[in-house]
C-alpha cells in the first residue's frame, strides 16, 4: 500500500487484513483446509504489522493479531501437558543470528558474575544444529517404557489426545527396549514425506480435487482425522528432537532417541562457534530443496544444557534455541499495474507490476501472468491483493487472488487491441493467447534475434549487442549475423581490434548447426526444444520436413495438431522461405539429423553431470547421453541414476551423497557409454 494513501484508506486495508487473517488462522487451525499456507498469513501478518507500526492509531487491543494463536479442536479430548510446550523464535539473516548470540551472551555473562559461577567462560559458546521440519509439534508420553498416550501442541498448555492416530505412524516406536524411566516424554515432528505428499497430489489432480498446500497441511489435517486409519493410508512419518531426561548437551539426547528406536535426522551437527552454525545453515539450504521432508529452517541451540538452564525461557520461546527460517518462497502483494511485454513469436504476456516485494530472499516487482486466460483463472484486477510465488531461480509468478481483500475500486484488465511497442494489430489465436500480428514489430525481432543466437550457441552475442548492430544498421535481420566482418564491428566505439575478432571467430564457428538446433532457431510457435528434437528424428532432414503434410506431423510422437499447425503453416510462409534461403547463403550448413544409434543402453536412466570432464565438454556428454535413449537433468533428486563427478564437482556432488545417488567418475561414464 503507498504511503500517500489517505489514512480512511488506510483503516480500510487494516480491517480488511484482520479479518482476512483471522478467517486464515481459523481455516489452519480449526477447519483443515488444504490451500492455506503459512507464507501466505505470515505475508499479510507482516503488511498489518507494519501498517500498525506506522498507524498506531489504528491499534486496538481486542484485534486478533493481540491474540495467541492455537485453540484445540473440541472433537479430541484434551489433555494438560506436563510441560508447556514451547514455541521458537525466528531469525531470518545472519545479523539476526548474531544478535541473538549477543543477547544471550550478555545474560550470560551477568549471571556467572551474580549468580553462582558454573565453569566456561561464556564469551565461547558451542551450539546444536539441526533440520526445522514443517509437521506437525507432538508430545509422546511412554509409561514403563510403553506408549500411552500423545498429543499436540495445542496452545502449548493443553493439547489434543491423539494417541489413536499416533499409533499407526509406523516410526513411532510402542514399546522402549532397555530399562527407562517410569515416565518419559518425547517430542518431535509428525510429518509427510515429500515423495508421499506428490504421489497424493497427483491423484488429487486426477480425480479434480483441491490440491494440498503443503506436506505439513496433510500432516495436521490426516491426524485431525477421528478415524485412524486414515493415518495410516496417509503413511506419516515422525521425527525426534527432544526427550525428557537428563543430559550434559542437547546432542546427547539426540544420540539417547536414536538408541531407543526413534528416527533422528541424521543431518546435523556440533559447532563450535555461530560461524560453523551459518556455514552449516548454507549447506542446508542447498539441499532443502531434494530433502525428503519439507523444512522451512534450522533449529539452533546453546549446546551445554546447564547455560540453557540459565537462559530459560521468556513468553512462549526458550532463549536458548532460534529457528533461521529460509526465505518464504511465497509473499502477499498489491498489484499496481498489468503491463504487457511482447515475445519474439509476438505473443504478448501480461504481467502484474506491484511494489517491491521481498520473496524467496529477493526483492521482485513483476511477476508473469501468461496469458488472458490465466488472468481470468485467477480471476484478477488491477487493485487486487495477490499471492506472488518463486521457486527455484524462476521468475516469479501470481498464484492466488485475495478477493477477499477488495474494497471495490479495482478495475478490470482489457488486452490492449495495439501492440504495445509497435501498434500492429493485435491478434487473438487458439482461444487463450494473443499476438502482435505485424511481422516487423520491433520487440518481436529483438526478441527472436536472442532466441536465435541463443539457438547457434552464439554465445559472445548477447541482447545489448545484437542491439547495437541493429541499431548501427549492421544487421537487418538474422541471417546477416553470418556475413559481419571484423573491420564492420571493429568501427563501432568501445569495440576493439581483439574483441570484433573473437565475435566473427565465434560466429564462423557456429555456422554448421545440428538440424534439431536450427528447427529449434527458427523460433516456430509451439516448437521448443524438445519438439524440435522429435521433429528433427522423425523428419531427418529440413527439406523432408518442410514438405510434410500436417497428418504425417500428427502421427509424430509428442506432437499435438498445435504444433503440426504451426509447424506447417511456417513452412508455406514465403518470408520463412526467404529466411531460411538466405541463412544458407550467409552460410549456415544444416547437419542432416544422425540416426540415434541403435543402442538405447541408457534408456530409463538420468543422469545429473558435475565438475569438468576431460575428454569432452559437458554439452557433448549430454548429446551422447541423449543419443543412447538417457536422460540429463540439472539437479540431482531421488529420481537421478547417476551422477557423472568431473574435476571441481560442485554441491550436486553432496547432493547425490547425501541422497545415496550412484556416483561416476570420467572413465566409468565413458564405459558406460561404450555401445
Ligand atoms: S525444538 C522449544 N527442533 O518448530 C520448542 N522444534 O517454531 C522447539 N520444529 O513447535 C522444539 N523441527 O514443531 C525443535 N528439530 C526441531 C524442530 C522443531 C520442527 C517445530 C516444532 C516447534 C516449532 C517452533
Amino acid at each position: 500500500m503507498n504511503k500517500s494513501d489517505i489514512p480512511e484508506k488506510i483503516g480500510q486495508r487494516i480491517k480488511k487484513l484482520r479479518k482476512e487473517i483471522a478467517r486464515l488462522r481459523t481455516a489452519y487451525h480449526v477447519g483443515n483446509e488444504p490451500g492455506v499456507t503459512d507464507d501466505v498469513y505470515e505475508s499479510l501478518t507482516r503488511e498489518l504489522r507494519a501498517l500498525l507500526e506506522e498507524y498506531p492509531t489504528f491499534r486496538d487491543p481486542n484485534a486478533p493479531e493481540e491474540r495467541v494463536a492455537g485453540r484445540p479442536l473440541d472433537k479430541f479430548q484434551k489433555v494438560m501437558h506436563h510441560s508447556r510446550m514451547l514455541s521458537l523464535n525466528d531469525v531470518f539473516d545472519e545479523e539476526e543470528l548474531r544478535d541473538w548470540e549477543k543477547r544471550i551472551k550478555k545474560l550470560l555473562s551477568s549471571f556467572l558474575v551474580v549468580g553462582v559461577p558454573s565453569g566456561t567462560p561464556t564469551t565461547k559458546l558451542s551450539y546444536f544444529c539441526e533440520v526445522k521440519f514443517d509437521g506437525l509439534a507432538v508430545s509422546l508420553i511412554y509409561e514403563k517404557g510403553k506408549f500411552a498416550r500423545g498429543a499436540t501442541r495445542g496452545d502449548g498448555f493443553v493439547g489434543e489426545d491423539i494417541t489413536q492416530n499416533l499409533k499407526m505412524i509406523d516410526s513411532i516406536p510402542l514399546s522402549l527396549p532397555g530399562l527407562v524411566p517410569e515416565f518419559l516424554e518425547v517430542r518431535g515432528e509428525a510429518l509427510l514425506p515429500k515423495d508421499i505428499f506428490n504421489k497424493l497430489n497427483k491423484k488429487n489432480a486426477k480425480e479434480g480435487k483441491t490440491l494440498f498446500a503443503n506436506t505439513r497441511n496433510v500432516a495436521a489435517g490426516s491426524l485431525r482425522q477421528l478415524d485412524p486409519r486414515l493415518v495410516k493410508e496417509r503413511h506419516l512419518d515422525f521425527m525426534a528432537y527432544d526427550i525428557s531426561v537428563t543430559a550434559d548437551k542437547h546432542s546427547q539426547k539426540h544420540q539417547m532417541l536414536r538408541d531407543l528406536g526413534f528416527k533422528v535426522e541424521k543431518l546435523e551437527a556440533k559447532c563450535k562457534n555461530l560461524e560453523e552454525a551459518t556455514s552449516f545453515i548454507k549447506k542446508f539450504e542447498i539441499i532443502r530443496p531434494n530433502f525428503p521432508y519439507g523444512s522451512d529452517g534450522i533449529v539452533i541451540s546453546v549446546d551445554d544444557i546447564e547455560k540453557q538452564e540459565i537462559l530459560g525461557a521468556v513468553g512462549k520461546a526458550p532463549r536458548y534455541m532460534v529457528a533461521f527460517k529460509y526465505p518464504a518462497e511465497r509473499a502477499t502483494t498489491v498489484v499496481k499495474e498489468i503491463r504487457v511485454n511482447v515475445g519474439r513469436t509476438g505473443a504478448l504476456t501480461p504481467l502484474a507490476v506491484f511494489e517491491p516485494t521481498l520473496v524467496s530472499g529477493s526483492t521482485v516487482s513483476k511477476a508473469t501472468l501468461h496469458n488472458m486466460d490465466q488472468i481470468e483463472r485467477l480471476g484478477l484486477q488491477i487493485g487486487d491483493t495477490v499471492v506472488i510465488e518463486k521457486a527455484g531461480d524462476v521468475i516469479p509468478k501470481v498464484v492466488e487472488v485475495l478477493t477477499r481483500l477488495r474494497t471495490g475500486q479495482e478495475v478490470k484488465f482489457q488486452m490492449p487491441k495495439a501492440c504495445p511497442t509497435c501498434g500492429g494489430k493485435v491478434e487473438k489465436k487458439e482461444l487463450v493467447a494473443h499476438y502482435c500480428a505485424n511481422p516487423k514489430c520491433p520487440a518481436k525481432n529483438e526478441r527472436f534475434l536472442e532466441h536465435f543466437v541463443s539457438a547457434f550457441e552464439i554465445y559472445e552475442l548477447g541482447p545489448k549487442i545484437l542491439r547495437r548492430f541493429k541499431d548501427e544498421g549492421l544487421i537487418t535481420d538474422a541471417a546477416d549475423i553470418f556475413t559481419l566482418n571484423g573491420s564492420d564491428i571493429a568501427v563501432l566505439p568501445r569495440f576493439g581490434e581483439k574483441s570484433s575478432q573473437n565475435i566473427i571467430a565465434e560466429i564462423q564457428k557456429k555456422k554448421k548447426i545440428p538440424l534439431h538446433k536450427f528447427i529449434w532457431a527458427l523460433g516456430i510457435l509451439h516448437v521448443g526444444e524438445e519438439t524440435a528434437r522429435d521433429l528433427a528424428a522423425r523428419f531427418g532432414s529440413l527439406d523432408k520436413l518442410s514438405v510434410a503434410s500436417i497428418e504425417v506431423m500428427n502421427e509424430v510422437e509428442n506432437i499435438g495438431p498445435a504444433v503440426s499447425a504451426s509447424v506447417y503453416n511456417f513452412f508455406r510462409d514465403r518470408n520463412n522461405l526467404n529466411f531460411i534461403e538466405k541463412l544458407k547463403r550467409n552460410g549456415v550448413v544444416i547437419e542432416h539429423h544422425k540416426r540415434e544409434s541403435k543402442s538405447r543402453k541408457l534408456a530409463g536412466l538420468t543422469f545429473v553431470l558435475t565438475g569438468t570432464l576431460s575428454r569432452m565438454s559437458r554439452e557433448i556428454a549430454k548429446e551422447r547421453i541423449i543419443a543412447q535413449g538417457g536422460k540429463v537433468a540439472g539437479s540431482v533428486s531421488s529420481n537421478t541414476s547417476y551422477v557423472v563427478a568431473g574435476a571441481d564437482p560442485g554441491s550436486k556432488l553432496a547432493q547425490a551423497e547425501k541422497l545415496g545417488v550412484k556416483i561416476l567418475n570420467e572413465n566409468e561414464f565413458l564405459k558406460m557409454l561404450t555401445p
